[in-house]
């Protein structure tokens, strides 16, 4: 590896992190900022010695195939590494990192928001006042639901999930979580938080519904028409952490019938583009992947990618390195 690497980076990333990674190595960015093709990305791969991408990057086999034996390093700007062909990293002998930890407390921000949107219909509110909708105030207008007292069921009580928690506890909500297994008697004791080994079982009994797992083979559409079925009608489901754990048409046609009363998306199944029933839907908050979006946390992360290519260059292991789990 030369002394100073070859970074590719696939889209711009705040100045600060631009400035220091132009310091630190001979550094690529994408300063239009468009979505590069997969050609591009090949390209990109091809002269990388360490290429950084982002979410909205498919890296598959063939761009991983594309960086030959120069590329050595995919150091993923984000914590989920769902686009990322990892089995072929692994193959091609090429180490993947991610940025955990740094943007947990922004996206929790963001999943009770987006919780208090939906119960207090945030959006459309607004939506009818700039619309000219708004003809002075009504004893029954624009009622929405109190949280207080209400159960949280959280999926993937992570460290995400578990900051969600905290913040629903701060609204007095009562938490419930599923996982593949409990979390320590620790977490669940100061959370109070009540443990579903069922994941049906836990959605039939919830108001609220965060969505706070990673994307896997296992959780690809794990809220499928049937599980989305045990929800209540009163029911809201708040989703920050990747779109395809819920099949988005099957919600969409349960928002549209009422089977649901409310959903808040920060994530989409085909992103950038949205089931167009839920364009439509007064019940649905729609926001554009925005969960870690702050100064804060971007530029963190743009600090972890740093430290990461820093460590792994100098011939260490890099903190945050991703395994490859067969
Ligand atoms: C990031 C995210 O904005 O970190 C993640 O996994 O989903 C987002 O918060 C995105 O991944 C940046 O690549």
């Amino acid at each position: 590896m030369p002394s100073k690497p070859v970074v590719v980076v696939t889209r711009r990333l705040p100045d600060p992190v631009q400035t220091r990674m132009r310091e630190l190595f001979d550094a690529e960015f994408n300063l239009e900022d468009r979505g590069l093709t997969h050609d591009e990305l090949k390209a990109a791969a091809a002269r990388a010695d360490i290429l950084v991408p982002t979410v909205s990057d498919e890296i598959d086999a063939d761009i991983i195939a594309a960086g030959g034996d120069s590329l050595k390093m995919i150091a993923n700007f984000g914590a989920g590494v769902d686009h990322i062909d990892r089995r072929a990293a692994h193959d091609q002998g090429i180490v993947v990192t991610n940025t955990p930890g740094v943007l947990t407390e922004d996206t929790a921000d963001m999943a009770m928001t987006m919780i208090l949107a939906c119960a207090r219909r945030l959006s459309e509110g607004e939506r009818v006042l700039r619309a000219g909708g708004f003809s002075g105030w009504a004893p029954t207008w624009m009622m929405g639901r109190s949280l207080r007292g209400k159960r949280l069921g959280v999926i993937g009580l992570g460290r995400i999930g578990q900051a969600v928690a905290r913040r629903a506890r701060a609204f007095d909500m009562h938490v419930h979580y599923h996982n593949r297994n409990p979390v320590s008697p620790a977490i669940e004791k100061a959370l109070e938080a009540t443990y579903w080994p069922e994941l049906d079982d836990m959605l039939a009994h919830v108001d609220v519904v965060s969505v706070n797992c990673p994307s896997t083979r296992e959780t690809r559409h794990l809220l499928n028409a049937k599980r989305l079925d045990r929800l209540r009608p009163e029911a809201l489901l708040v989703n920050t952490s990747r779109g395809d754990v819920i099949d988005e048409a099957a919600l969409a046609e349960r928002l549209k019938d009422g089977r649901l009363a409310g959903a808040a998306l920060d994530v989409y199944e085909n992103e950038p583009d949205i089931h167009p029933t839920l364009l439509e839907l007064e019940n649905a908050v729609l926001v554009p992947h925005m969960g870690s979006a702050t100064i804060e946390s971007r530029t963190a992360m743009g600090e972890k990618v740093i430290v990461n290519i820093r460590v792994f260059t100098d011939g260490h292991r890099p903190p945050d390195r991703v395994l490859f789990e067969s």
